[in-house]
């Protein structure tokens, strides 16, 4: 088998509330997948299902992901699945220079981004099917580093080491990443506040392609990750040409 259908597969997808998790939900709905997502704030679980006009293939359930009683009871109550993805990431009040370096904030970001997708792969390896595979995002800060954004920046990277081992310890498991690049979501609202607009005009002018990523950018890349079974242990890079700038 060398592609995977995504129709009548069970996808988790943590961090589906929003950005580009909820555009994931949207593009696994359209194909025939029963969808699950997750995250921590109930309301705007509720706002994505309305937005996604909640088919009867749409589930939701909240999770911290940082807290591992919470990653074993979500999958004890969801049972079999065949794709885990997670988009899950706090970065508030972690862009920081390094004298207003907030530390909380900072394990946050570790928490939500690095042993939130190893508890998540902890739990979900024994109800994965044959040919499942788990997906996660890392970003471009791990390859394209700025000021501020060191924990970021290290996180991804450190991500990114997790999927390449957990590829070998969980096979034949799939376990994949996307490096997005600059993708206009609301995480953006942490990252540069009222400055937003202004800074993906900007970076949308530098990038080869001529503008910013689209959650759906990258949701076709986790798309083709979850479906191509000869794919593991890969970053698939989706950053408009970010990377050669
Ligand atoms: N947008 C970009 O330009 C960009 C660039 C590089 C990398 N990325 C990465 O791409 C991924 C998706 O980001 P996005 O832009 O789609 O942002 P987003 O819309 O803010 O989505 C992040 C989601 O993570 C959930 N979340 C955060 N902490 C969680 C936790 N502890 N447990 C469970 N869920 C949690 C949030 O929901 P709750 O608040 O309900 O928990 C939210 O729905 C992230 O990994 C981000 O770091 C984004």
């Amino acid at each position: 088998m060398a592609i995977m259908e995504i129709a009548n597969t069970n996808v988790l997808i943590v961090g589906g509330g929003s950005g580009m998790g909820q555009a994931l939900a949207k593009r696994c709905l359209d194909a025939g997948a029963k969808v699950i997502i997750a995250g921590r704030n109930e309301d705007k679980l509720k706002r994505a299902c309305e937005e996604l006009q909640t088919p009867a293939a749409l589930d939701s359930i909240t999770v911290d992901i940082s807290q591992e009683n919470q990653v074993a009871n979500l999958f004890e109550r969801i049972g079999r699945l065949d794709h885990v993805v997670s988009t899950a990431a706090d970065i508030d009040g972690a862009y920081e220079l390094l004298p207003a370096l907030n530390l909380k904030a900072a394990q946050r970001v570790v928490e939500s981004k690095f042993y939130g997708p190893l508890l998540l792969a902890k739990y979900a390896t024994p109800m994965l099917s044959a040919g499942g595979s788990i997906a996660f995002t890392s970003g471009i800060a791990a390859y394209r580093p700025a000021a501020r954004g060191s924990v970021v920046a290290a996180v991804n990277a450190a991500l990114e080491g997790l999927v390449r081992a957990l590829a070998i310890e969980l096979a034949p498991i799939r376990v994949n990443a996307v490096p997005p690049g600059w993708v206009d979501t609301p995480i953006w609202s942490f990252v540069a506040g009222d400055k937003k607009n202004d800074t993906l005009r900007a970076m949308a002018e530098r990038l080869p392609v001529g503008r910013v990523g689209r959650p759906d950018d990258i949701a076709d890349a986790i798309g083709f990750l979850m479906g191509n079974t000869f794919t593991t242990g890969t970053i698939l890079h989706v950053e408009g040409g970010h990377r050669l700038i």
